[in-house]
């Protein structure tokens, strides 16, 4: 239990009629990357929202190391509020695009550190230096920068305030493989320099197996299983987690190319 970072228990969620998240059970461990997998509407993002605070739950509890944290008032939330940060599903439109990105990444350590002018400016050039760009883009504006460099962008700012855990929801569908790659790399590089903890959301199961130490899978609000990476991936997993792998654009496409043409032809 000591090495749980974050853990949901029973946790459910009502939006009117609909459970969207029905008696959600998990502990996400210190250090790891926890994959979180589902059909669209299942109620992924409803967990990650639940678990920073910005959704309250209808029923279940959140605690974060080892502290309830679903029932404090805003005042109390603040010093757990910069220990998680989201990572936007699309960091490009969630950008301001009015601001440079000097003020976007500086915007969290104005609010949180108090920074003066100076100091924040080293502060930011570090920041930038760290997710691979230089001081060149700090007055740029998002529309200046591409795809993977928005990402960046936003993965620094979410780093600004020294986070412990980042909740990263479709972070890298956005932008094309290459990319995406790029990213992957550079989240799992910042986890090992600064010991980050990850809740990685997608629809993307190559992406899961390629990120994340344990994974659970979600179906219509409940959680169906969380195992292992390698028990996801194998003949071992739930029915319906082999069906969702079987399903996955990457299945498909080995399926396609390793399935001789003539074969299909003489099937009845
Ligand atoms: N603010 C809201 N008000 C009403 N219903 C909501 C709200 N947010 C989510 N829902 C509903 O809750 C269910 C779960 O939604 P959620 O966004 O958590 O799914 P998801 O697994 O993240 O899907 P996706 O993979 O498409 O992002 C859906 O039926 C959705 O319509
Ligand atoms: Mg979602």
């Amino acid at each position: 239990m000591s090495e749980a970072l974050v853990e949901i228990t029973g946790l459910t969620k009502d939006f009117g009629q609909t459970r969207a998240v029905d008696n959600a059970s998990f502990a996400i461990r210190r250090g790891e990357t926890f994959g979180l997998v589902g059909e669209s509407g299942s109620g992924k993002s409803t967990i990650a929202s639940m678990l920073l605070c910005l959704t309250k739950p209808t029923a279940g509890e959140i605690f974060f190391h080892g502290k309830r944290i679903d029932q404090l008032s805003t005042r109390e939330l603040a010093p757990y509020r910069k220990d998680m940060q989201l990572v936007m599903q699309d960091p490009i439109s969630s950008l301001n695009r009015r601001k440079k990105v000097q003020d976007i990444i500086g915007l969290p350590l104005a609010l949180h550190h108090g920074l003066p002018g100076g100091k924040r400016t080293d502060r930011i050039v570090q920041l930038l230096e760290l997710v691979g760009l230089s001081a060149d883009y700090l007055s740029r504006y998002p529309h200046e920068l591409s795809g993977g460099q928005c990402q960046r962008v936003s993965i620094a700012r979410s780093l600004s305030i020294n986070p412990e855990f980042l909740v990263l929801d479709e972070s890298v569908s956005a932008v094309d493989v290459l990319i995406q790659a790029q990213i992957l790399n550079l989240l799992n590089n910042l986890q090992d320099e600064f010991g980050l903890t990850y809740l990685f959301v997608s629809h993307d199961l190559a992406v899961v197996r390629y990120m994340c130490d344990r994974i659970a899978v979600m179906q219509a609000g409940r959680i169906l299983e969380v195992s292992d990476r390698d028990d996801i991936f194998s003949p071992r997993a739930h029915e319906y987690t082999r069906a969702l792998i079987a399903a996955s654009p990457a299945s498909l496409a080995a399926k396609a190319s390793t399935t001789p043409p003539l074969q299909m032809e003489k099937s009845p």
